[in-house]
């Protein structure tokens, strides 16, 4: 379908950094800096062996970090306490040993919006412009809007730079017509323009607006992933202002190294109601202490962290070979999305995800789920395999084993679309 000409002009939102924590948005502490101790420490320093979880709980044989006991030894039976303490511990231990410091807060944010309508839908492109002490950058997010009534959006970070401006674009991948079709809105921006995924040239997104581009990033700095999950909550600062969206029914989705990426900025940021992570894997969905899984062809530590060094904080790469040593495992990050809907994905044929890993993580988040009386899984059985094909929901979790190969797919895209995520 041919634009029309009718673009609407340009509207220019400022959004300051007070704005956003008046607006009601909880951001979890792990955006914030690092303890004291953490800094200037090094992966050795942080990695060490006294760091092992002192509450274990058994998974498929082994034993895994509890989710359900503070740091301390305090167990956790009250959502009130999970709350108070127990989501914060976490979020810090994921940013200290696992994914690095997030950004800070920009210190000047804003919205540059036009619009341009087509004859079912409304395209809005999003460009978001963020401050910091070194420097301005920006990226766009294409919102594509149905007229009518919209059932809820889904916020897909892409690392393919998939998306162009046509709203009738309809690949497996990214089936914009569809899921306009069904009722739903879709925003989509590009990880790459945050944080280019490349070795060398990571820090040339966003990064470098928070650090100092001629020193080197501390160990403990978050790095790629980190950043993308970063750019999601400040897409979700304006989204969550739009007037055609309802923003208590924005999920978040994303695939595999991005699906990384949605799962950790789900697990820190409350507003998105619906968490999808699909074929996630290693330090995505995957359980860590799995390791290469059974059949030795899943991504460990080690292979992550030596052929992505710019994904995770260089402490994570102190764990290759002792995932053991880790004080938290993925299904503990799954966890910090409770209570709201969580949608983990894998597919039978995506050995280095390791599917196995992830249905245990997926199972074992659910005890926190518990807490509020959403423990359901979904499943008839926790046992490994689940029938393929097969979607199963609870009232807050959901999961689903696809035959194939990795992908995101026309048919995952199917079962996001077939019920409703945002109740
Ligand atoms: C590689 C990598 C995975 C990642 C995947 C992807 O296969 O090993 O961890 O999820 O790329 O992003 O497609």
């Amino acid at each position: 379908m041919p634009p029309s000409d009718r673009a609407r002009p340009t509207r220019r939102q400022l959004l300051t950094a007070s704005a956003v924590s008046l607006g009601g948005v909880t951001l979890g502490p792990a955006l914030g800096a690092l303890p004291a101790t953490a800094q200037g420490a090094t992966p050795a320093d942080l990695g060490g062996g006294s760091r092992r979880p002192r509450h274990t709980i058994t998974i498929d044989g082994e034993p895994y970090p509890d989710p359900l006991h503070l740091e301390r030894g305090t167990p956790v039976r009250r959502a009130r306490l999970w709350e108070t303490h127990r989501r914060a511990e976490l979020q810090q231990l994921f940013a200290q040993h696992v994914h690095g410091t997030m950004l800070p807060r920009p210190q000047e944010q804003s919205a540059e919006v036009s619009v341009q309508q087509f004859a079912t839908v409304v395209r809005k492109d999003l460009t978001t412009h963020v401050t910091g002490p070194f420097g301005s950058g920006s990226w766009l997010t294409r919102v594509f809007v149905p007229t009518g009534e919209v059932r809820g959006t889904f916020l897909l970070i892409d690392h393919r730079g998939a998306a162009t401006d046509d709203p009738e674009q309809d690949t497996p991948y990214l089936p914009v017509r569809t899921i306009n079709r069904a009722g739903y809105a879709l925003a989509v921006f590009d990880a790459k323009e945050v944080a280019p995924d490349d070795p060398a040239r990571y820090r040339e997104g966003v990064i470098d607006l928070f650090s100092d581009p001629s020193a080197p990033l501390p160990p403990t700095a978050g790095r790629a992933i980190a950043a993308w999950a970063w750019a999601a909550s400040r897409v979700m600062d304006h989204l969550s202002e739009d007037p055609d969206l309802d923003p208590a029914r924005i999920a978040l989705i994303g695939h595999s190294r991005s699906g990384k990426a949605s799962l950790l900025a789900g697990g820190l940021d409350q507003r998105f109601v619906t968490v999808i992570t699909n074929d996630s894997g290693s330090t995505g969905s995957k359980l860590a202490r799995r390791g290469k899984g059974d059949d030795g062809r899943a991504e460990d530590v080690a292979k992550i962290t030596s052929t992505f060094p710019h994904w995770f904080s260089e402490v994570y790469a102190s764990y290759a070979g002792r995932e053991e040593a880790l004080p938290v495992d993925q299904h503990q990050l799954m966890a910090l999305v409770a209570p709201r809907r969580l949608y983990v994905t894998s597919a039978t044929e995506d050995a280095n995800a390791d599917p196995e890993g992830e249905f245990l993580a997926y199972v074992a988040a659910a005890p926190v789920y518990g807490l509020y009386g959403l423990a359901d899984t979904g499943l008839p059985s926790t046992t490994w395999p689940p029938s393929a094909d097969v979607p199963v929901r609870g009232p807050a979790m959901s999961y689903h084993l696809r035959t194939g190969g990795h992908g995101l797919t026309e048919v995952d895209w199917g079962w996001f679309l077939a019920g409703d995520l945002f109740d």
